[in-house]
């Protein structure tokens, strides 16, 4: 069995343990609102018994789906931005090999992104990539009218008819949106695409364990039945009747509220794994877009140490005293490379000799946590056994539950994310949508 544990008490010189063990019946009580569905946004709490809901069929037929895909394209497009892409992108940046696009055999199948950025570049550079190549697409959108992936879906769309006409398109194409709203259910219905259903009750920076993250994950070769195992896991270890002293999420929870109410205002999600860099990225939409409304919440940070130790690391011991870190700490790495002895021993690494590169890892994370430590950053760990599928489910869903806790311990709707709609009002006046004429001129007179 998967294990992930949670430790606290390096932030004891800012939050007494006292006063963390005080905050018990408010994490317990926000705890429970999350399965009595009494506090905000309660029509968005799908995602609590996500894990333990979904049935083998379902993951046998997102298998299908992924098979079919990949045995008829050498690249699949995943086109979402935001919740229908962070989770996918995370999980599989975590899983991969680092250097896999230059293996001569592929470990997995190509999965590009698109749709997660308006770059005229990034797109131009991604059709001549698969020029090539055969290709397929996932494109996923829960409202279906999110205008990055739509334009990028545009575009796609119009290169795989190109290639393989209207019919065979409509094999190659697979929609991810809601079961009736928006246009890309009435593009994807009429033009014949297989489509999944991302759940009304489901919000997207929730939804990486439906489709909107396992179809793409299927596709490039994940073993999603233990990322569903390690979310159910946790999502027992964290469940109905589980009170605080026996839930980490909870816990978790508790301490970034205690160190808030002390003034820290950002957490940095530092990890000293490259490969959970984008782990990060998903945690800071997933925080930043649930609690970041009314003038209110922590600014979700994050660094990959130990690269940003020589960037960083100088503001983070020594600036100004805002925030403190949470480290997800992976305890045992896959593979093993040791340092040898070396006669001349001109590097002066000798004293290195016979270790392995993990345990440098280790102290140098250790150090780390004692060095920011005594420069005034609290540290909070979660700690995962190795990186594997399980634990990244594990990890995955401990955050949501931590992140739903927190949300209304702030007294905010953590399911909404209405501050999004600002930028994308003024974009489309500034292109001259129909109906926006007015604010158009308006902020036109502005620039
Ligand atoms: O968490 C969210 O709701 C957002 O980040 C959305 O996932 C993002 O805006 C993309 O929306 P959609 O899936 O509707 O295209």
């Amino acid at each position: 069995m998967a294990k992930l544990s949670l430790s606290t008490d390096k932030i004891r010189e800012c939050v007494p343990q006292q006063e963390l063990e005080a905050l018990a019946p408010l994490m317990d009580a926000c705890h429970a609102k999350l399965y009595d569905g009494s506090g905000k946004g309660n029509d968005f709490l799908g995602w609590v018994s996500l894990p333990s809901s979904i049935k083998s069929w379902e993951l046998d037929d997102i298998a299908r789906t992924a098979q079919n895909l990949q045995s008829m394209a050498e690249v699949v497009i995943v086109i979402g931005i935001g919740g229908s892409y962070l989770g996918a992108k995370a999980v599989l940046e975590a899983l991969s090999d680092s250097f896999d696009s230059l293996k001569t055999v592929r470990t997995r199948p190509v999965v590009l992104f698109a749709g997660q950025n308006l770059s005229e570049d990034y797109m131009y550079e991604l059709l001549q990539a698969v020029k090539d190549r055969s290709i397929a697409t996932v494109v996923i959108s829960k409202s279906g009218t999110t205008t990055e992936p739509a334009v990028a879906f545009r575009i796609i769309k119009e290169e795989i008819e190109f290639r393989y006409g209207k019919e065979g398109a409509a094999q190659r194409i697979v929609a991810v949106t809601d079961a009736a709203k928006g246009a890309l259910r009435t593009l994807a219905d009429r033009e014949g695409y297989k489509t999944y259903v991302i759940p009304d009750n489901v919000g997207g920076r929730f939804s990486v364990l439906t489709p909107v993250g396992l179809l793409p994950l299927a596709v490039a070769g994940i073993d999603i039945r233990a990322l569903v195992k390690g979310a159910q896991e946790m999502e027992k270890m964290t469940g109905k009747d589980v009170k605080y002293a026996d839930n980490p999420a909870a816990q978790y929870a508790a301490a970034r509220y205690a160190l808030y109410q002390k003034g820290k205002k950002i957490e940095i999600l530092a990890s000293f794994e490259p490969k959970l860099q984008y782990i990060a990225e998903w945690w800071k939409q997933l925080y930043g877009e649930s609690e970041g409304k009314e003038n209110k919440g922590l600014f979700p940070a994050s660094v990959v140490f130990t690269s940003d130790l020589h960037s960083m690391g100088q503001y983070i011991q020594q600036g100004e005293r805002l925030f403190f870190e949470t480290v997800v700490s992976v305890a045992n790495a896959e593979h093993v490379v040791t340092l040898k002895h070396d006669e001349e021993n001109l590097d002066q690494l000798n004293f290195l000799a016979g270790k392995r590169i993990g345990e440098v890892n280790r102290m140098a994370e250790l150090g780390t946590m004692l060095a920011h430590v005594d420069g005034g950053v609290p540290n909070i760990k979660v700690e995962i056994e190795r990186i594997d599928a399980e634990h990244i489910g594990m990890l995955l869903y401990f955050f949501e539950m931590a992140c739903g806790i927190s949300g209304y311990a702030l007294d905010v709707n953590p399911f909404d994310q209405p501050g999004v709609e600002a930028y994308k009002k003024n974009m489309f006046a500034l292109l001259n949508k129909p109906g926006y004429e007015e604010e158009g001129e308006a902020l036109r007179r502005r620039l």
